[in-house]
């Protein structure tokens, strides 16, 4: 199991930000927080393959938005965001050690933080950041696999997976005032606690392993959101927890800090 991130720019502060004022953010402590990000997926068995941060660009630490990676294929994206699509080279060159790539075009936009994937399932939230013929281009990628590519809309929220991740296959993390969870289909829905609604990203870790055994259920949470982190315990899971509030200023979270290959 292979973890790709990436390291945080000196430039942070001069980040995208779409639904959040803009505070001071120190990279130093957000690099500190990030090092327990990429201390957990290594406690648990990942490889992780750290590229360098640029300057250049100031959102770099958030990998998942440039790529999204299956089993099958890996497909580069096309972020929304025109200061966000030079982040895209570094990855590619790693990426493309370890799957056959495909790519999204001009028209279409994708933010790999719009992509969930539940099973044979592929909703991609049509957000400010990703674009119906993005989503068309990633369901004619898709095809010959097999999976089901579909449309959600978002509201209030950067990305799909503010709103929602999966847990596995069949379980999702929600906020339902950012989507609507009917049209997770088939899908046992969890609801992040009401009084934490940026709660519902977590980061699924299905290979996770202690000491050569399998750690199943086991999910990394911000250490932010205890409450929906006690509903996850409750569900018997084995939440890992991680400070991550520097970069929630940059209005990132956990999982875009990673792409991982399984
Ligand atoms: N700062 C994260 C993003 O807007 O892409």
């Amino acid at each position: 199991m292979i973890a790709i991130t990436r390291g945080i720019s000196d430039a942070l502060g001069a980040c995208e930000l779409t639904h959040l004022e803009r505070v001071p953010m120190d990279p130093a402590r957000a690099r500190a927080q990030h090092d327990q990000y990429t201390a957990a997926l290594r406690s648990v068995g990942y490889e992780v393959i750290a590229l360098p941060a640029s300057d250049e660009f100031p959102d770099c630490v958030f990998v998942e938005d440039a790529a999204v990676a299956f089993p099958e294929i890996a497909v580069m994206t096309r972020p929304g965001a025109a200061s966000r699509r030079g982040e895209l080279a570094v990855v590619e060159a790693s990426l493309s050690k370890h799957r056959s790539l495909a790519r999204i075009a001009d028209p279409g936009t994708l933010d790999g933080g719009d992509v969930l994937v539940l099973g044979p399932n592929v909703y991609v939230g049509l957000s400010s950041r990703s674009n119906a013929d993005g989503v068309q281009q990633l369901s004619e990628i898709l095809a010959p696999f097999d999976y089901a590519v579909h449309g959600i809309e978002v509201k209030g929220c950067l990305h799909l997976k503010s709103a929602a991740t999966a847990i596995d296959a069949t379980r999702a993390l929600v906020n339902p005032a950012w989507l609507d969870t009917s049209l997770l289909r088939g899908i046992e829905c969890i609801e992040v606690d009401p009084t934490e609604p940026d709660a519902a990203n977590l980061v699924a870790l299905p290979g996770a392993r202690s000491d050569g055994r399998p750690l199943p259920g086991t999910v990394l949470h911000a250490a932010a959101y205890p409450k929906t982190g006690a509903r996850l315990r409750a569900l018997g899971l084995n939440v890992l927890e991680v400070p991550a509030d520097e970069l929630a200023k940059a209005e990132g979270a956990l999982s875009c800090c990673s792409v991982l290959l399984h």
